[in-house]
């Protein structure tokens, strides 16, 4: 089962909206999807999954044990489950309950200094993470959104990522209405959107892990 964790440090930098396309995408792909949201004090991603009519389920499990109980929920009964995560300054030890479990993290984030600047505490969670499970760390991956196109950032951002050691997947989520208007309703078409693309990157990048 595929456990996609999609986390940061920072409030407001997509989270939700990537967790809700993430999971449409692999919805649309075939999968059958669990989506969790564990954000307790918003459940911004239970109110979109109510409001927007999701055809999969989306369950609310803001805990710190979440990597112990959910495989007893999911286990044998989705292909793939989708997590949102809180901030994690404020909700640090169930963010790295879901990362415990991941296959999969997601760090989405604009490619700007404030954004960046956050990203060394992204990366000793999933430290800790790794010591966790005796050094067996999941995929990571960032992914940057709402960029905006042409910007000469975008590059030089992925660069800096990358001297850092960490990987950007190549599709980015740009600064779109398509986005920004999108709480609240259905998705259609998130797997020929950039989140698709994205998604099929980032499956690959664990074939690519096995091969290697
Ligand atoms: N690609 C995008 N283009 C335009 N607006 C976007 C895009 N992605 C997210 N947004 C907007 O940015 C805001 C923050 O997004 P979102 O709620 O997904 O972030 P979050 O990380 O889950 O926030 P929180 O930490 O509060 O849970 C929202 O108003 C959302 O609509
Ligand atoms: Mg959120």
């Amino acid at each position: 089962m595929l456990v996609i964790t999609v986390l940061n440090l920072k409030g407001g930098s997509s989270k939700t909206t990537s967790a809700a396309f993430i999971a449409h995408a692999m919805h649309e792909s075939g999968l059958k999807v669990l989506a969790v949201d564990a954000d307790g004090e918003n459940e911004s991603l239970l109110q979109w999954g109510s409001l927007g009519e999701w055809p999969f389920p989306v369950i609310g499990m803001a805990v710190p044990n979440l990597h112990r109980q959910l495989p007893g929920i999911a286990n044998g009964k989705y292909d793939a489950v989708v997590i949102d995560t809180p901030p994690m300054k404020e909700q640090r030890s169930i963010v790295l309950s879901a990362a415990r479990l991941a296959t999969h993290v997601v760090c989405p984030m604009a490619p700007t200094p404030i954004e960046y600047n956050r990203l060394p505490a992204v990366r000793q969670l999933l430290v800790d993470v790794a010591d966790l499970r005796d050094g067996d760390a999941p995929a990571f991956a960032v992914l940057f959104t709402r960029t905006v196109s042409n910007a000469a950032s975008t590059e030089v951002y992925r660069e800096m990522v990358a001297e850092d050691g960490d990987y950007v997947l190549k599709p980015t989520i740009g600064r779109l209405e398509r986005y920004s208007q999108a709480f609240g309703m259905p998705i259609e078409n998130a797997l020929n959107s950039a989140y698709g693309d994205a998604v099929i990157e980032l499956l690959d990048l664990d074939v690519q892990k096995e091969i290697a």
